[in-house]
């Protein structure tokens, strides 16, 4: 398989609190890997050192055979690196249409009727067509949900980073949630999952990873993982839905 992703030796430290000691870790082309880990065990900060948001103190982050570490997140993003953010991020005053069009034209570098059909396209696979002409700030959650991973998907990764786009929703909009990721990695989408939600994650990753105390716990088929003592034992307590 080809490799999508590889991070090197990554070590990142806040002064006391390590989110990352010695953390190797990849995925390959068209791969769906999710991740869970106790609250405050650095997986956005993983996501922050892989889009270019945050530097790791040494190591080495690789997209696709290059060493991208030193390069500045709107050049990761154009090499083909796309994600959502815990809290979504929408322009709220602009339109769901010109949120997405906007990431098409500074992600993908697309232009004129190219970017718009780009754009509705990626509308059409996240069930947002219908709401194109509606202002980001009247969406409800899944919406805005939804919106955040069409304006990752705006900017034509090939590796879209989704960081726990169905925290806080119901049941049957996770369900919802589940199929559009599913059919993104049907269409051979390279995705890494953050996902609290651990029974979503069951139902559409390949492989699961469990970080804690800035180093990968467990990496392996996503039943065995969750078997695992150590995650378990992580769990006891404040068990994630899927963990007991
Ligand atoms: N920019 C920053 N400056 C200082 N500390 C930070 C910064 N970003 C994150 N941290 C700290 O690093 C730790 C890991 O945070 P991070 O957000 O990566 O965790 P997480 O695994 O995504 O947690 P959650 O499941 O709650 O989203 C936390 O203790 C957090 O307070
Ligand atoms: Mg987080």
């Amino acid at each position: 398989m080809e490799q999508l992703l590889h991070l090197d030796d990554i070590t990142k430290r806040f002064g006391q609190v390590t989110v990352a000691e010695n953390l190797t870790l990849s995925v390959g082309a068209g791969e769906v890997l999710g991740i869970v880990g106790p609250n405050g065990a650095g997986k956005s900060s993983l996501f922050a050192m892989i889009s270019g948001d945050l530097r790791p103190d040494s190591g080495a982050v690789w997209l696709l055979g290059r060493d991208v570490t030193g390069v500045a997140p709107h050049t990761r993003t154009r090499a083909g690196i796309g994600r959502t953010y815990q809290v979504p991020r929408p322009f709220e005053h602009l339109t769901v249409f010109e949120n997405v069009l906007v990431c098409g034209y500074q992600g993908a570098g697309l232009k004129g009727r190219q970017a718009w059909r780009h754009t509705m396209g990626v509308l059409d696979r996240t069930g947002l067509a219908d709401l194109a002409d509606t202002p980001a700030g009247r969406l409800g959650l899944l919406q805005r949900k939804r919106l955040e991973m069409a304006r990752a998907l705006g900017t034509g990764p090939r590796l879209l980073l989704l960081d726990e786009v169905a925290g806080g929703l119901t049941e049957p909009e996770v369900a919802e949630l589940v199929t559009v990721v599913r059919q993104l990695h049907a269409e051979g989408l390279g995705i890494v999952w953050i996902e609290h939600v651990v029974h979503a994650l069951v139902k559409t990753v390949d492989r699961m990873v469990c970080l804690a105390g800035g180093d990968v716990v467990a990496d392996g088929d996503p039943m065995a993982v969750l078997a695992d003592p150590k995650v378990r034992e992580l769990y006891l307590g404040s068990g994630p839905e899927g963990v007991s």
